[in-house]
């Protein structure tokens, strides 16, 4: 445990329903093997502009940014980086002069999970649920990994063909109501923000007769419904505490412009897996 003192610099995650975030564990883990006087906590808000306004007056050194404000934060940062531009979607902010820069590391962290689960999406048709912040990049990544056929499904289809209008590799791509989905999948990915604890799904899982993996970003020791009603149809099931982890080193890289060694990355892991599961 570090010595909190006057120079303690402080980060955060901002967002809602973040009482129960593995983020505090994650980045002050990281400092206990690093050495790092800093500590990272959670600010519960409704209104990301005052949020960002309050960081930058108290000199917060930087922020993860969580649902509901992926995309809601980007007007307010005096800078964002290419990869943000392209995928509208933040969750690293860190502060330079005057204000926050935004960065992308959920990218890097779906990729990692693909990588640590052998899960290949090349040539496979795959249905992603939602079409929010976390959907835009995962969709992102589908496309730099260059699948036969995406469906992205949304309550909104308006904000999945804005998806759809920034993907470039992936030849056939479908945006559609949540009750028009296909009966077969290769992966299915649920992004949406329903689906934590009992509450209902977004999708009728009884409609897919064949489907290998479902992917939940959401993560914790409970299985989700999402994930449940898959295990059921014995689908291979994956949670999202892999994005959550590797997402979170390389935020903690960017706010302390360092590079964290592969053996620390792996001892935090484990201690997290044991926080999560034992
Ligand atoms: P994030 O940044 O985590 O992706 P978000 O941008 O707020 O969060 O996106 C939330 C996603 O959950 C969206 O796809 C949203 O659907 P809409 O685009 O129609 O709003 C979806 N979502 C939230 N509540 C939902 C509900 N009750 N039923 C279906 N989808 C829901």
């Amino acid at each position: 445990m570090i010595n909190i003192d006057a120079t303690t610099k402080i980060y955060g995650l901002i967002g809602q329903g973040i009482s129960g975030s593995y983020s505090p564990f994650i980045h002050n883990t990281l400092n206990k093997y690093m050495g790092i006087n800093s500590v990272y906590v959670c600010f519960e808000t409704s209104n990301i502009e005052e949020a960002i306004k309050g960081g930058i007056a108290l000199g917060i050194s930087g922020f993860n940014i969580t649902t509901p404000f992926k995309q809601k934060a980007i007007p307010f940062l005096k800078d964002i980086n290419t990869q943000v531009k392209l995928l509208n979607s933040t969750n690293t902010l860190v502060y330079k002069k005057d204000g926050y820069k935004g960065y992308n590391t959920d990218y890097y962290g779906f990729l990692e999970l693909l990588k640590r689960n052998n899960i290949n999406v090349q040539n496979k048709k795959i249905l992603v649920i939602g079409a929010g912040g976390t959907s835009s990049t995962i969709c992102k990544v589908l496309d730099d990994l260059m699948i036969t056929e995406l469906h992205i499904a949304n309550r909104t289809v308006k904000k999945a063909d804005i998806i759809k209008e920034n993907l470039n590799s992936i030849k056939k791509i479908y945006t559609m109501n949540l009750d028009e989905i296909d009966e077969e999948y290769d992966i299915i990915i649920q992004t949406t923000t329903v689906g934590f604890g009992n509450s209902k799904i977004p999708i009728d899982i009884e409609k897919i007769k064949k489907c290998t993996y479902a992917i939940d970003v959401i993560y914790g020791k409970e299985d989700t419904t999402f994930i449940k009603e898959c295990k059921n149809k014995s689908i291979q099931t994956i949670n999202g505490l892999d994005m959550l982890f590797y997402q979170g080193v390389k935020a903690y890289e960017l706010f302390n412009d360092i590079k964290v060694s592969e053996k620390i990355i792996n001892d935090c892991k484990n201690e997290l897996y044991k926080k999560v599961y034992d």
